[in-house]
């Protein structure tokens, strides 16, 4: 790759000194600084409620964050002092926002910058109000270059919350400076959905009600909630993961060809998707949330043990759901999404099973079980695809074996880079097909709203297991099972 991209623009992180930021934000930009992608004389601006931070502690604080990256002391010392710089917000007060414009205004002038700002928003959901309303009226929805505006999920808590918060931005700011950032659709593996089913006509042809028997969409995590009860109290697995990271998965698999590779020709394919989605009915729902268990030897604590949770709380650290995309090309094709905290392993995959012999001539000998063909995406950690398939097993008696034909990024590619300097550079090239309509968020919420509204039961579930047994009987029933159990 040759060239950095927007003449030192200014980022403007909003939450500069919170998690996110710290795990991911400003590693992502200086390794693209370093990487000569982001102009060095860029400025980056911390922005929190902290009044005791200074640009110095501010420094410190961050330069801690990239050292425990591998980075060397002098080399961090010399980038946090050349590009870090912190601002407080106090309250979040009118004249705490016009504190910023000026500040703003005057690191642009002394640094001879562009006047081109991103303003990062990594902040917690109940924020967004407060701080979109204060840029805006303090003017900085306008500079003299162009000013992009990077909203992290999740967008709203529900369909009114959400239009809400459209409505609020648009008043500000224009939906093409808009940049809501799903960070899944950062990642190469989901990048290369579009790849994949594109630019592979023979992939593409069989990608479709007439040969695709279901589809499977697992994220499981190993984590718990961490520290972040409370958020999570408030958000839980359909608001954290299904509404945002599975939904726009089961987008990219489920879309049609767009006219062209372009972010509206693509945002336009994915709408279509979500509002081609029946209303989910509640008996294809299964919630559940984590008991006390053992994963990997070590013994974890339940979701109700967790610091911060309320003892009663029944907030789902698990879902499973069927999908029908009413579509001419996937009508009767089950989308099985399900996600999960406290799983086994980590491992987001997307398994396409395709549909079985009409007739099963290897009936004949008895011990054939009949298999499927499956298409299985693995996402993360072991990034790659595998297709299924069966073979005679050599010799005798006659048997029919299942294998995998297995590419591996790794062993092809080395290391994947890393989700939010994708991202994070287009941004700076206003390059918004892997960031998130508002429609697609719309559309998302009008899936999701009623499920949230019903109150469905919460099974428990053990810690390292892949969820309660519920889950299982959703897919039982239709005569199908998940890929891993
Ligand atoms: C975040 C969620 O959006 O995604 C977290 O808030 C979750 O709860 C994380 O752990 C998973 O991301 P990844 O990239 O590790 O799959």
């Amino acid at each position: 790759m040759g060239g950095h991209h927007g003449a030192s623009p200014l980022f403007v992180i909003l939450g500069g000194t919170g998690d996110l930021s710290r795990r991911k934000l400003f590693p992502a930009l200086s390794s693209l600084m370093r990487q000569g992608l982001i102009d060095e004389n860029s400025l980056l601006l911390g922005v929190a409620r902290d009044t005791e931070h200074d640009d110095e502690s501010f420094r410190a604080l961050i330069g801690e964050a990239l050292l425990s990256r591998g980075l060397s002391p002098d080399d961090v010392g010399r980038w946090c002092e050349a590009c870090l710089r912190y601002q407080t917000i106090g309250k979040g007060a009118a004249e705490d926002f016009r504190a910023l414009a000026s500040r703003i205004k005057a690191l642009e002038r002394e640094h001879q910058l562009s006047g081109n700002r991103v303003l990062y928003l990594a902040l917690p959901p109940g924020a967004y109000p407060g701080t979109i309303t204060g840029l805006g009226e303090a003017g900085l929805n306008r500079s003299p270059g162009w000013t992009r505006l990077v909203i992290e999920k999740p967008f709203g808590s529900d369909l009114t919350s959400a239009r809400d918060l459209h409505q609020l931005v648009h008043s500000y700011f224009e939906e093409s400076d808009i940049y809501r950032l799903d960070h899944y659709l950062g990642k190469e593996t989901v990048q290369n959905l579009l790849v994949f089913r594109f630019s592979n006509p023979i992939f593409e042809s069989l990608w479709n009600r007439d040969r695709v028997q279901s589809i499977q969409i697992t994220v499981a995590e190993e984590l718990g909630i961490e520290q972040r009860a409370s958020y999570y109290e408030q958000a839980g697995a359909i608001r954290d993961m299904v509404q945002n990271h599975l939904t726009q998965l089961v987008t990219l698999v489920g879309m049609e060809v767009p006219s062209t590779f372009s972010a509206a020709a693509v945002r336009y394919e994915k709408t279509k998707v979500l509002r081609s989605i029946a209303p989910v009915l509640s008996h294809d729902v299964v919630f559940g949330q984590y008991a006390r268990g053992t994963i990997n030897g070590r013994e974890v604590p339940g979701y109700l043990e967790e610091p911060g949770v309320a003892p009663d709380s029944r907030t789902e650290t698990f879902v499973a759901m069927k999908l029908e995309v009413d579509t001419w090309r996937w009508q009767g094709v089950p989308f099985y999404i399900r996600t999960g905290k406290r799983f086994p392993q980590r491992l987001t995959q997307i398994a396409i099973t395709f549909r079985r012999p009409p007739v099963y001539m290897f009936d004949s000998l008895g011990f054939c079980p009949i298999t499927s063909n499956v298409l299985l995406l693995s996402l993360q950690p072991d990034e790659g695809f595998s297709l299924f398939f069966d073979v005679k097993k050599p010799g005798e008696p006659f048997t029919v074996e299942t294998v995998p034909l297995t590419f591996r990024y790794g062993e092809t590619f080395g290391s994947l880079p890393d989700a939010y300097e994708t991202l994070l550079l287009d941004v700076l090239t206003g390059d918004q097909t892997l960031f998130v309509h508002a429609d697609e968020v719309e559309g998302s919420w009008q899936i999701y709203t009623p499920i949230i509204e019903k109150g469905l039961e919460v099974h428990p579930y053990q810690a390292g297991t892949w969820g309660p047994e519920a889950a299982d009987q959703l897919l039982y029933q239709h005569g199908h099972t998940w890929h891993t159990r």
